[in-house]
């Protein structure tokens, strides 16, 4: 049987860059995507999905050297993983810690899932806009058609 020790998460430290912890479970890959990570990227990236969470049950993680981190990124990481925390790491350790919160408007994010909506035009669409009408659970509302989402679709 396993020793108790060996079924901690085990993950190499960084020395410096960003931690993105208590990530909604399965959302790391759109963590990676918010923060324009492909396979291009030089720098080390760790990232765990589905590993245990004394609150969360279970989350991901995601771990990047060498990167620091904006707040437009943060904002759109707000609207996929509402409880994640953002860890700056300098020298090995957490120099900052910020819970992530959700902007009141939502601008340029998120795609509108009525298809007749002004902002889905073939030519000339105008840019998204949502309104956050409830934080948890998560509902918002196009400023356009009224349409109300609660699983957003990011805009590529
Ligand atoms: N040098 C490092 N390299 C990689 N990951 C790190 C490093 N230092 C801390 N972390 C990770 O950053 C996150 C926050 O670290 P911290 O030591 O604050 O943990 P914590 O006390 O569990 O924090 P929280 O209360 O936010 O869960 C954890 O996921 C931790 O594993
Ligand atoms: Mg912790
Ligand atoms: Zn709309």
């Amino acid at each position: 049987m396993a020793d108790k020790k060996d079924q901690r998460l085990k993950i190499k430290t960084i020395k410096n860059g960003i931690v993105i912890d208590h990530i909604k479970q399965g959302r790391a890959l759109d963590v990676l995507r918010i923060l324009g990570i492909y396979g291009n990227f030089r720098d080390a990236v760790t990232l765990a999905m589905n590993v245990p969470s004394k609150d969360l049950g279970r989350k991901d993680i995601v771990k990047v050297e060498n990167r620091d981190i904006d707040s437009s990124e943060v904002n759109k990481i707000a609207i996929i993983a509402p409880e994640a925390t953002i860890n700056k790491i300098k020298d090995y350790r957490v120099i900052s810690k910020e819970r992530v919160s959700l902007p009141e408007l939502i601008v340029g994010i998120i795609k509108c899932p009525n298809p007749q909506c002004i902002t889905n035009k073939e030519r000339e669409p105008i840019e998204s806009v949502f309104i956050v009408k409830q934080k948890d659970p998560l509902i918002l509302s196009c400023k356009y058609c009224e349409r109300e989402v609660s699983s957003p679709v990011l805009l590529s």
